[in-house]
């Protein structure tokens, strides 16, 4: 999916224009991976444009540079502020927020300490990541050779820009062999998440889906779908998910901020239920895009609107 430009982008508290924002090659976050960053998605409500949960992401980002010892000079909610702001001066409705806080330009070597902190956050349009059709059909997927980082090596909690040196892998090797997308598995074997979702499987009516010392990021979606489970007085309950669990479930789906809830169809070939969106995704999947799209009212307060100025977002 190609970029599309914007007009502004936020820096350290500053608006840039989209061709200014621009880093040295030998900033530190280029030699090293020295970033974390956070990807958010802004609805086109039938009360106008609102960003979903972005406070819970916002904390996450703080949360992600404390792990990394790079603590942003911005709490969580002027990085909420930010972004509404963000929105309304590019003039956008429905798009994707991308924050990032990365280890410029200073000294060289592992060392990251010499090198500035620097918060940029950008916005553009973005469809839907997974495919319009695969949201109606599900998507065709695999379990990848490789496994997701194994505990105490990166920091799964945390979203740094290297773990998603792990989920290119995961992802081109899917590609590679005609999936969409591929499924991790932890060191032991156990299901873990996509290369940038989590997984919920359906047993007899029931949800599961990994706990989080295996499903590694503290996801939003997953997070929010936890709780539409239980609006809906579906069963949930976050188990270990051996692999084979997958092919026999009646139903698998992804989660994310990209991915939104997904339909699989089939894993590794293997046809998953009646090799179509299940009952119990499509019913936790209408939900979810009934709360995005302001047609529910949004009563777990997940939106919030775009809105008038606030003036809060520059210094
Ligand atoms: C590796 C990985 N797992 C899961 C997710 C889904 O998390 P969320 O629902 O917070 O977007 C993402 C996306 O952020 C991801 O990159």
């Amino acid at each position: 999916m190609s970029l599309q430009k914007t007009e502004k982008i936020w820096h350290n508290g500053k608006w840039i224009a989209w061709d200014e924002a621009r880093i040295h090659v030998l900033s530190h976050v280029v030699n090293y991976g020295s970033a974390v960053f956070e990807g958010i998605r802004c609805y086109d409500t039938a009360q106008g444009p609102a960003i979903f949960r972005v406070r819970e992401h916002m904390q996450r980002l703080v949360h992600s540079g404390h792990i990394y010892r790079m603590d942003a000079p911005f709490p969580a909610e002027d990085l909420s502020a930010a972004a509404t702001e963000l929105v309304r001066v590019n003039k956008l409705s429905a798009c994707y927020i991308r924050p990032i806080i990365l280890r410029g330009y200073g000294e060289m070597g592992v060392d990251p300490r010499g090198c500035p902190i620097e918060v940029y956050m950008a916005c553009w349009e973005w469809g839907k990541y997974l495919g319009e059709e695969g949201l109606g059909n599900g998507i065709d997927v695999c379990v990848s050779s490789w496994n997701r980082p194994a505990p105490n090596t990166l920091p799964q909690m945390a979203k740094s820009a290297a773990n998603y040196m792990n989920s290119q892998l995961i992802k081109m090797e899917a590609r590679a062999n005609g999936y969409t997308e591929g499924i991790g598995l932890d060191t032991n074997g156990y299901v873990a998440e996509g290369s940038g979702e989590h997984v919920f499987a359906v047993r007899d009516g029931s949800v599961i889906t990994p706990p989080l010392a295996h499903a590694g990021l503290l996801g939003v979606t997953r997070d929010s779908v936890l709780t539409i489970c239980g609006d809906l007085g579906i069963p949930v309950s976050e188990q270990a998910i051996p692999r084979e669990l997958l092919y026999i479930a009646d139903e698998v789906f992804f989660t994310g901020t990209a991915a939104e809830v997904t339909p699989i169809r089939s894993i590794d070939h293997v046809q998953i239920g009646a090799g179509a969106r299940g009952p119990v995704t499509k019913r936790i999947q209408e939900e979810f895009f009934a709360i995005t799209s302001g047609k529910k009212p949004d009563r777990h307060g997940w939106l919030t609107p775009v809105g008038v100025p606030s003036g809060a977002a520059v210094r």
